[in-house]
């Protein structure tokens, strides 16, 4: 097993469901990863042992998901200068706006870029990832090219008629 170039935490086992659309695509793409459930506020001191771990195992980034008064991506991004993409979980009350916002919403220093609700928010963190490797990675790069190319196709080849 090759060494994880990014780290997936995620606030809850129940975020998985929608967090593996993330690792979906790391793995469709090659990328090694590691995927984890560690809490912010449940078990702290766990995340900063495994921000720590996994730094110096060498990740280039965090993906965190993370619903309600979200604050996974904030606190990762303040105890690591890596890049953190924060994935807002769809939550049972506010349908993830909660989620959205507390992600969204960093004061001034500490980025955290932030997606969009659910699972095309988790595909999305997956793929800008790849984006971002493949900077210094050709193969990469002409995977994701490819990747660009086949929706193109899939659009190209859709015809629409009306039903009878
Ligand atoms: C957050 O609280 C998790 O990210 C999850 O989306 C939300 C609810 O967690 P569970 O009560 O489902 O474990 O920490």
């Amino acid at each position: 097993m090759s060494k994880p170039l990014v780290a997936i935490v995620m606030g809850s086992a129940n975020d998985w469901d929608i967090m593996q659309q993330a690792a979906r695509q790391l793995q469709d793409f090659g990328v090694a990863y590691d995927a984890r459930v560690i809490s912010a506020h449940r078990s702290p001191d766990l995340l900063f042992d495994y921000i720590k771990d996994m730094t110096a195992q060498g990740v280039q980034c965090f993906i965190a998901g993370a619903g309600g008064a979200a604050h996974l991506a904030g606190v990762i991004a303040g105890k690591t200068t890596l890049p953190v993409l924060g994935v807002p979980m769809p939550s049972k009350y506010l349908k993830g706006m909660d989620s959205l916002l507390s992600i969204v919403q960093m004061p001034k220093g500490i980025p955290v870029a932030t997606f969009a609700i659910g699972e095309a928010g988790a595909a999305n963190a997956g793929l800008f990832v790849v984006s971002m490797l493949a900077l210094q990675n050709a193969l990469l790069e002409q995977k994701l090219a490819d990747y660009r190319k086949q929706q193109v196709e899939a659009i190209a080849a859709t015809t629409l008629s009306a039903p009878n």
